[in-house]
């Protein structure tokens, strides 16, 4: 893995100008390193309870984060994205929720080890992320080996990840890694959720990507992992 985002070398640098205009939310919002300094204490100083931690990677534009926070007052929820305006527009939207239950991070994904100790995540959330479709960007999907060692170590024993998909490729491709990785049973896999699986939790909501691809006749593929890993 040449990535450097995966490693203790890495450095957030930014210029944009939505990374400065977002200290307006400091009180909930937490940028790159800041976000990083936090590890291990989400609950305990952050929240400040204790609670089911639950991380979504690749927010978007929030629809799940406040459908879920606000459905389940009892868990304490991340929502994560790395794109500036993004979070710009979504903080801004959060900041009048009237459901107080999360954080958000600008960061990237690839840095779950470092912005959470071992064992300290209960639920991780992975939907419609971007699918780089030509083989020369397929690199850089998050879903692969490291990414899923990584989320071994920071979820708890029992810990689950919810994926939802449109795009067939990164399904199969998604598919490969879980098969070359022992350290998560995968208790659901779908390559037509409505049809297949209408009762399950990830069936009983749409996000704002999800719409668009229902809209165009696309079947969305779904997974939920849960960890090997024993108290
Ligand atoms: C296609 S959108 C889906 C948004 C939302 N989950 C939905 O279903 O409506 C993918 C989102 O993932 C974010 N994203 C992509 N790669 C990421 C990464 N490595 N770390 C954090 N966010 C990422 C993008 O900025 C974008 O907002």
């Amino acid at each position: 893995m040449t990535d450097l985002t995966y490693s203790e070398e890495f450095k957030y640098t930014s210029t944009n100008p939505y990374h400065d205009k977002l200290e307006e939310f400091k009180g909930f919002v937490y940028r790159d390193h800041e976000a990083e300094g936090l590890k291990g204490k989400w609950n305990s100083e952050v929240f400040e309870r204790e609670a089911p931690l639950c991380l979504e990677i690749g927010t978007g534009y929030g629809h799940f984060m406040m459908e879920y926070s606000e459905k389940n007052p009892e868990v304490n929820f991340i929502g994560l994205d790395y794109r500036f305006k993004r979070s710009f527009s979504l903080a801004k939207k959060l900041s009048t929720h009237p459901t107080k239950n999360f954080k958000y991070l600008r960061a990237k994904g690839e840095r779950v080890h470092f912005l959470f100790n071992e064992s300290e995540l209960d639920r991780m959330f992975y939907f419609f992320p971007d699918p780089w479709p030509k083989a020369r960007h397929q690199k850089k999907r998050l879903f692969q080996a490291a990414f899923l060692d990584q989320a071994y170590k920071v979820l708890k024993p029992g810990g689950k990840i919810f994926i939802k998909t449109d795009h067939d490729g990164y399904a199969d491709w998604m598919i490969e890694v879980m098969d070359n990785h022992e350290q998560f049973e995968v208790v659901m896999a779908t390559k037509d959720l409505r049809a297949e699986h209408p009762e399950h939790f990830l069936a009983a909501f749409t996000t704002k990507f999800e719409k668009i691809f229902l809209k165009q006749g696309i079947k969305i593929k779904a997974f939920e992992l849960v960890s090997k890993k024993k108290d």
